[in-house]
């Protein structure tokens, strides 16, 4: 039987109109442009309004998505959202995904990876697609973080934002699409990103909540280092795995965490800025929406042809990290 990969067959990607600048943030804790330009690259992010939530985006980019590939809703089989951040606890937010857009037939259900979710729904659709278990896969990476966020914490306020993107893939021939996939996690630094409170641990009584104990806490100097290591190694890894170099690569679409965790990643692989991706000064820290939205960014700014080869690495809570290497 002739070989089959999962092959990425169109994108989209969806994010709120409110929008969070340096200069409101100048306003809300002392911190300064000049700072959160520097240390981090941002100058702006997306911001959901109070009525708006996860699934609202997500729907958005999938439907996009779907318009792009010509298909209809009933023809998804598979159907992945991967967020930190769903709409509730129970049903999961692709279940609430998939009724808005009437894909009936899918079997769906979130991934919990933090900023690799998008990584780990893309291995995962790619596996199932290779044995033939799914045909066409939704794969969604969406989250509304600012709604975590403690705006009287300057080292992790000034770095999130809101926003969902999406991908359609199918079965193409072994040498196109996904040539290989890692993901990977290390539990023992779960407290270096983290929400305490809101599970059954701790609970949402109105002393967790008075405490902030349901916002993102974040070590973010430790996670940095981790983050530049993870990275590399796994870029590394899953070029070797398809027997490709660094030079080879067109385009590298990092998870836009820090511009400095991109360029540090950038330079240890040697791969020069005019191929390497980056819209962070636009939409912060996006968690799981992030490779998604970059990506499909590329896609209608015209900068990924057919053939080129895509590198894609993640970092993020749990600690999880990711590499995707697709030939498009
Ligand atoms: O998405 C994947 C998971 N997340 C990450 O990968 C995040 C990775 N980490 C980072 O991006 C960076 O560590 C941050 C942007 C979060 C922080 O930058 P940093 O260069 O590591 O700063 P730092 O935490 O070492 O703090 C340096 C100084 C401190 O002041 P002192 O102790 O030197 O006086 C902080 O209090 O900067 C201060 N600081 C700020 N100053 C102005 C921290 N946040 C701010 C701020 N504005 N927003």
């Amino acid at each position: 039987m002739a070989k089959v990969n999962a092959g990425i067959l169109a994108t989209g990607h969806s994010y709120p109109k409110g929008i969070l600048t340096n200069a409101d943030l100048e306003k809300m804790v002392e911190t300064s442009d000049e700072w959160i330009t520097s240390r981090t690259g941002i100058k702006q992010r997306r911001k959901a309004a109070p009525g708006e939530y996860t699934s609202l985006f997500a729907v958005q980019a999938a439907r996009e998505a779907i318009e792009r590939a010509r298909i209809d809703p009933s023809e998804i089989d598979l159907l992945i959202c991967a967020t930190v951040t769903p709409d509730q606890i129970l049903p999961s937010t692709g279940c609430l995904v998939q009724a808005e857009l009437g894909a009936n037939n899918a079997a769906a259900f979130d991934i919990a990876a933090a900023c690799s979710g998008f990584l780990y729904g893309l291995s995962m659709a790619n596996g199932l697609i290779r044995t033939g278990q799914a045909r066409c896969a939704l794969v969604i990476g969406a989250e509304v973080l600012t709604k975590y966020v403690d705006y009287t914490d300057r080292s992790t306020c000034v770095i999130f934002g809101d926003g969902a993107g999406a991908a359609i893939l199918g079965p193409v021939d072994g040498e196109r699409g996904i040539l290989a996939s890692r993901i990977k996690s290390d539990g023992r630094f779960a407290e270096h990103l983290y929400a305490p409170g809101g599970g059954t641990r701790l609970g949402s009584t109105a002393e967790t909540i008075a405490r902030g104990e349901h916002y993102f806490k974040m070590k973010g100097n430790e996670l940095f280092k981790v983050a530049v290591r993870s990275m590399t190694d796994i870029s590394r890894e899953v070029l070797e795995q398809a027997g490709k170099s660094a030079d080879e690569v067109d385009l590298f679409i990092p998870h836009q965490a820090n511009q400095r965790i991109t360029d540090a990643v950038a330079n240890k692989l040697e791969v020069d800025s005019s191929r390497i991706y980056s819209n962070i000064s636009m939409h912060g820290n996006t968690s799981s929406a992030s490779i998604p939205i970059a990506l499909d960014e590329c896609v209608e700014a015209g900068r990924v042809k057919e053939g080129d080869l895509i590198l894609m690495a993640s970092f993020g809570g749990g600690v999880t990290w990711g590499g995707v290497l697709v030939r498009w």
